[in-house]
């Protein structure tokens, strides 16, 4: 079938050079959002009497004929056609003949192409949200089911203090959340309509883009006509938007393959996302989680693509701006698929609650709340983590510990020590005694998961 151009040539483009150029075999996935597009446009056409009525009443059955077929999975792209836009002019061409031809009346393929890639990026901005509500959900559950739980939080990946399993849930949800608004803070920022910008100055002829915005449900026009079809800032945003769901999803994943491991053995991961060894008969590893770490490493690549793809283009179009497709297409299909698995994997996901109880009987992670009886007993900050250090470093070196040392012994570390002290060496005193808002107290974890449940749930 014909290209969009060619008059102006005298002979053939070689065939290397159209395998090279041509796009349809990725962009043909706009195909829905091309057609939508052209149907506004089309509409606008007539209203503006631009094209005649009944030229564009044919130009809508015809699209209209080929959406149906698109979303049926019966609409066969032509892998000779350039892109998806040719494509979808040819076909209209084929149904209707010679009124298909005005289609193309006021617009290029440079400000339809930002049409039909911010018409997609909507669609999936809308899917990323209720993917990342739905991790949420999960790791709400997750938490609400084993709110009991403590288990033992790191700094450096040493022991640090004891925190309630849910309270250590609740920060995945928290980054989640954030994510969301960044999702949301992007489709806000590139909400401008971009047809009509046409190849790059706009047009002489009398079109209406504020109602092409209206039909579209854009809130707003695009501004300047040489921004809107160079502009590619809205697809590094979102790609920048994945890369930081996909860092957290990373830093999910390894927190859950740690506590996956024997030395840690806090958790099951459900044998059905796991893998076997070919090797060590008795391994059982976490693979799928190992992959959504290292499919962050692609997404975080494909954001360095994008930036380097544009650094240095001048104004306005230029081809090199169709390779944007595959590496936003590439991160939108991981992120959505890492934030599906890892909600599966959550949904079925095991404490090892006796393994739980036992690890967070060590003595040390009471330090600090040993260090606060003593600041509460007028002792200085300072003063007191020096005490605790002495105690620690005794204790390790005569082999005994804190919680054994008699009245005496403690006293011989500072004066204020009562029995009373030894009451902290517990779990859950430790978990109890925190007050600070956005603490593990569990009455504020309680309060905490009681909201995100009924947010969550809206
Ligand atoms: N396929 C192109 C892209 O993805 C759109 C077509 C614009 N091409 C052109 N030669 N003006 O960016």
């Amino acid at each position: 079938m014909s290209k969009l151009w060619g008059a102006r040539f005298d002979k053939k483009s070689d065939s290397l050079a159209d395998q090279f150029t041509f796009s349809i075999s990725y962009d043909h996935r706009l195909a829905r959002f091309d057609v939508v597009g052209s149907i506004a446009h089309a509409q606008m056409l007539a209203k503006q009497g631009i094209i005649p009525k009944s030229d564009a009443q044919k130009i809508l059955a015809g699209l209209k004929k080929i959406l149906i077929k698109i979303d049926l999975g019966d609409f066969k792209f032509d892998a000779k056609a350039e892109d998806i836009h040719t494509d979808i002019q040819n076909k209209l061409k084929e149904l209707i003949g010679k009124p298909a031809d005005k289609l193309h009346t006021a617009r290029s393929r440079n400000d339809q192409i930002v049409l039909d890639m911010k018409l997609y990026c909507r669609w999936e901005m809308a899917e990323i949200i209720t993917a990342i509500t739905q991790l949420q959900k999960a790791v709400l559950g997750f938490a609400t089911k084993n709110n009991d739980v403590i288990i033992p939080a790191y700094t450096h990946l040493q022991s640090a203090q004891v925190v309630l399993l849910a309270h250590h849930m609740l920060a995945y949800v928290e980054m989640l959340q954030r994510d969301k608004t960044r999702v949301l803070d992007c489709f806000c920022r590139n909400d401008a309509m971009p047809l009509g910008a046409c190849a790059l100055s706009g047009t002489s002829l009398k079109t209406d883009r504020e109602y092409v915005a209206r039909l579209l449900n854009f809130s707003r026009v695009a501004n300047n006509s040489m921004d809107v079809v160079s502009d590619r800032d809205f697809i590094v945003e979102l790609i920048s938007v994945c890369a930081m769901i996909a860092g957290h999803l990373s830093r999910i994943s390894e927190d859950l393959i740690l506590w996956a491991s024997k030395e840690f053995d806090l958790i099951d991961i459900d044998s059905s996302f796991c893998t076997g060894s070919s090797i060590m008969p008795h391994k059982k590893n976490p693979d799928v989680l190992e992959l959504v770490r290292g499919s962050t490493a692609v997404v975080i690549g494909n954001l360095t693509q994008i930036h380097v793809l544009l650094k240095a283009l001048p104004l306005t179009y230029n081809r090199d701006l169709q390779l944007d497709k595959p590496v936003l297409f590439d991160t939108i299909d991981k992120t959505k698929n890492m934030l599906l698995v890892v909600s599966k994997i959550f949904a079925s996901l095991k404490v090892n609650k006796d393994k739980a109880r036992l690890r967070v009987l060590d003595e040390s992670f009471f330090t600090v709340d040993v260090m606060d009886y003593l600041v509460k007993k007028g002792v200085s900050y300072r003063d007191a983590h020096d005490i605790l250090g002495r105690m620690v470093k005794e204790c390790l070196d005569e082999g005994k510990s804190i919680s054994s040392l008699t009245r005496l012994e403690l006293k011989k570390f500072s004066v204020v020590f009562e029995e009373d002290v030894k009451k902290l060496f517990n779990p859950q005193m430790s978990v109890k005694i925190k007050s600070s808002l956005g603490s593990t107290n569990p009455d504020m974890v309680k309060k905490q998961l009681d909201y995100w449940n009924k947010k969550i749930s809206i």
